[in-house]
């Protein structure tokens, strides 16, 4: 699976994707994570990528150009399965969308930045547009890098063991049970006998119970409740 983010920030996305479980599945060959800098696709002297808004307004808003260049260039190279805008008035990301998107091919995602995008590389690149929660960040690398992660560690072999991912709190309809290690007494706070027990059914079953009532605390939305 191929990324292709386009951003004015290109340095907020080192990090992000060079750790861990994404590092692995790019070495794995199994994710492809491209970055993109939009200032690179600027006709113009000074390489702006952005301008005043028409009609008036504070902030700068993206211009379609940059966006047109790089998209058109990916575009001519390979097939696209989604183009994706991040931004807080999307639709909010879920599991169940991370599912959707781990088993296609090739994504564009557009990083947005200043007082948003030219609404014509919304109406004519964009297929669909995610926010990662009610709150505005100062642009879309982040809510991109969220997303790739969402996304990336549940194509199969990213994960060494396949069925953690599967266990995740979301994937089911319930959060996940309280997990504990060494040492099973720290200052008098004990880890639950149950799990010192060995007795695999007793403790698939406390697992159960634990997750219920987590979920039916934190989110009995979950639960239809
Ligand atoms: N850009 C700025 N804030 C955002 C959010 N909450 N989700 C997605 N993109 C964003």
């Amino acid at each position: 699976m191929r990324f292709d983010i386009l951003t004015v920030l290109p340095g907020l996305l080192e990090s992000p994707f060079a750790h861990s479980i994404l590092q692995r599945a790019q070495k794995k060959g199994i994710a492809e994570i491209h970055v993109h800098n939009l200032r690179n696709y600027s006709s113009l002297k000074h390489k702006n990528v952005d301008d005043y808004p028409y009609g008036g307004g504070s902030g700068m808003v993206m211009m379609i150009e940059p966006f047109a260049a790089c998209i058109d260039k990916l575009k001519s190279e390979r097939n696209y399965d989604e183009v994706i805008f991040m931004t807080p008035d999307g639709v909010t990301l879920n599991q169940g969308i991370a599912n959707e998107l781990s088993i296609k091919g090739n994504i564009i995602i557009l990083c947005g930045h200043y007082k948003g995008i030219d609404q014509r590389v919304r109406d004519l690149f964009v297929t669909r547009e995610l926010s990662i929660g009610d709150y505005v960040l100062s642009g879309g690398e982040l809510p991109a890098a969220v997303l790739v992660d969402a996304i990336v560690r549940l194509i199969p072999g990213v994960l060494s063991d396949e069925t953690s991912a599967l266990s995740d709190s979301f994937q089911g309809e319930l959060l996940d049970a309280p997990v504990y290690t060494r040492p099973a007494d720290w200052n008098g706070h004990r880890v639950p006998d149950i799990l010192l027990s060995g007795n695999t059914p007793e403790i698939e079953k406390w697992r159960f119970e634990q997750s219920l009532e987590r979920t039916r605390q934190r989110r009995p939305d979950l639960l239809g409740e």
